[in-house]
C-alpha cells in the first residue's frame, strides 16, 4: 500500500521549487527551478533502486530492469513543468505516483519480467516554448532535431540553448523506438469538479479532447495618442480586441463541448500615450470531436482574415494540433479491475485537458487515472488534492503495473 509519508515528502520538496514563492508554482522548463526539481527526482529514483538516465531533451527516466531479455518497458509518470502561477499538483502528482510505485516494487522485492520505468517529462504546458506536450512529442519523433534549434522562448532562446544553459546534454538521443515501450500510465489531478461533487475517488480516462493552439499577430501603425485624429488610425489593439471578443460565439454556436480561450495578449510598444502598432495573442481551441475543431478552426481563420484592411495586417501561426484520443481499452480494463479489487470507487471520464498520455497513445498502450481536485480548481495556486486520494491512485497504478510487468 502506498506510503503517504513518502508522498507528502515529495509534495513538500517539489512544491518549494517555484520562481514565484507564495504566488503559486512557476516552473519553466530548464529554469533553475527545473534543475532543482530534476535533481530531487533523480535522487529519489536512485534511492528506489532505479537506473537513471536523461534524453537529449532533458526528459528523465528511472528504470528497474526486467528479467525478460530486451523486453519493452511499462512507463509511469507525467510532467514537472508548470503554467505561470499554477499549482503544485498538475504534473508532479503523476511523477510522485510513479516514484511511489517504484518504492513499492523495491519494498516488496518485486522482480518484474518487463522493465518498469518512471518517467518525468519536460514542457507539457508549453509555458516557455509554446505549443505544449513537447517532451512527449519529442520522444515520439513528432518534432525533428533541427526544430529544437528554431523553437524559441519569448527571449529568443532556443530549446537547445536553454538546455545548455541548464547544464543538460542536448546531444543525447531524443527519439525513442516505440518497440521499447509496452505501456504508458499517467496519474493526474482531474482539474475539474466532477469527482469531488460525485464523491468518487478515481476517474478512469476513456478519451482526451483534441486541441489546437494558434499565435495571432495583428500589425497596424504606431502614432501619437493625442494628435492622431480618430479617422486616421491603424490601431492594432482595437482590431485584436474585436477579434478576441468575437471568438467565444464560434465555440458556443458549434456546441459539442467546444471551448475557446485567449490567455496571452501582448501589446506593443505598450505605452499609455502610443497607438499600438502590434498585438500578439494566443487562441486555444478544444473539443471531444475532431470535426468540431476543424469547423471552428476554419471559422477562426476566416474571422481573422476578415479583419485585414488598409493599414491592418493579420497573420496566424498554428503551434499545436492534436486530434481527440481514445486511450487503450486493455489498460482501461486493467485499471478498472484494480479499482474493483481494491474496493475504490471509480467512473469513466473524458479529459478536457491535454496530457502526455494522448501523445503516447499513438505509439504504445496508454492509460490514465484522475484523482479529485478540491473545488475543481487547477492552473492556479489554490489547486489541491488530498494525499489520501493520491495514495489510492498509487495503489491502483501499483496493481496495474504489477500486472503489466509480469510474465505472460
Ligand atoms: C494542459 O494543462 C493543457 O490542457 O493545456
Ligand atoms: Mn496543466
Ligand atoms: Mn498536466
Amino acid at each position: 500500500m502506498a506510503n503517504k509519508e513518502r508522498l507528502r515528502q515529495h509534495l513538500e520538496t517539489m512544491s518549494k521549487f517555484t520562481a514565484t514563492p507564495n504566488e503559486g508554482m512557476t516552473r519553466y522548463s530548464y529554469s533553475p527551478e527545473d534543475v532543482k526539481t530534476r535533481t530531487y527526482i533523480k535522487e529519489k529514483m536512485e534511492q528506489y533502486g532505479l537506473t537513471v538516465s536523461e534524453d537529449g531533451l532533458g526528459n528523465i527516466f528511472g528504470k528497474l530492469e526486467g528479467t525478460k531479455e530486451s523486453a519493452p518497458s511499462v512507463l509511469i509518470g507525467s510532467h514537472f513543468d508548470s503554467v505561470p502561477h499554477g499549482g503544485n499538483y498538475d504534473g508532479p502528482a503523476g511523477i510522485m505516483a510513479g516514484l511511489e510505485v517504484a518504492a513499492l516494487f523495491q519494498e516488496y522485492g518485486i522482480k518484474p519480467a518487463y522493465p518498469l520505468e518512471v518517467i518525468a517529462l519536460i514542457e507539457e504546458e508549453g509555458s516557455r516554448f509554446g505549443g505544449g506536450l513537447m517532451g512527449s512529442r519529442g520522444i515520439n519523433g513528432l518534432i525533428t532535431d533541427e526544430e529544437f534549434h528554431t523553437i524559441l522562448d519569448k527571449d529568443g532562446i532556443s530549446v537547445i540553448e536553454a538546455m545548455q544553459e541548464a547544464g543538460l546534454d542536448s546531444s543525447l538521443p531524443k527519439h525513442r523506438d516505440p518497440k521499447t515501450m509496452k505501456a504508458f500510465l499517467e496519474l493526474h489531478i482531474e482539474q475539474g469538479p466532477v469527482l469531488e461533487e460525485e464523491n468518487i475517488t478515481i476517474g478512469v480516462v476513456d478519451a482526451i479532447v483534441g486541441l489546437t493552439q494558434f499565435e495571432v499577430t495583428v500589425e497596424g501603425k504606431a502614432g501619437h495618442a493625442g494628435t492622431t485624429p480618430m479617422g486616421r488610425r491603424s490601431d492594432a489593439l482595437i482590431t485584436a480586441a474585436t477579434i478576441v471578443s468575437e471568438l467565444p460565439k464560434l465555440a458556443i454556436d458549434e456546441g459539442n463541448g467546444t471551448v475557446i480561450t485567449t490567455g496571452q495578449f501582448a501589446v506593443f510598444p505598450n505605452g499609455s500615450n502610443v497607438i499600438p502598432d502590434k498585438v500578439v495573442f494566443s487562441i486555444d481551441l478544444r473539443s471531444g470531436e475532431d470535426v468540431s475543431i476543424q469547423r471552428v478552426m476554419e471559422k477562426v481563420q476566416a474571422l481573422i482574415e476578415s479583419h485585414q484592411k488598409d493599414g491592418i495586417q493579420t497573420s496566424i501561426e498554428q503551434q499545436l494540433y492534436i486530434k481527440p484520443k481514445e486511450l487503450s481499452e486493455e489498460i482501461r480494463s486493467y485499471l478498472k479491475e484494480s479499482t474493483e479489487k481494491l474496493g475504490i470507487s471509480s467512473i469513466p471520464m473524458l479529459s478536457g485537458a491535454g496530457h502526455d498520455a494522448m501523445v503516447f497513445s499513438d505509439y504504445t498502450e496508454a492509460g490514465m487515472i484522475f484523482i479529485p481536485s478540491k473545488d475543481g480548481l487547477s492552473h492556479c495556486p489554490e489547486e489541491w488534492s488530498s494525499l489520501e486520494h493520491l495514495a489510492k491512485g498509487v495503489d491502483i497504478l501499483f496493481e496495474t503495473a504489477k500486472k503489466l510487468t509480469e510474465a505472460e
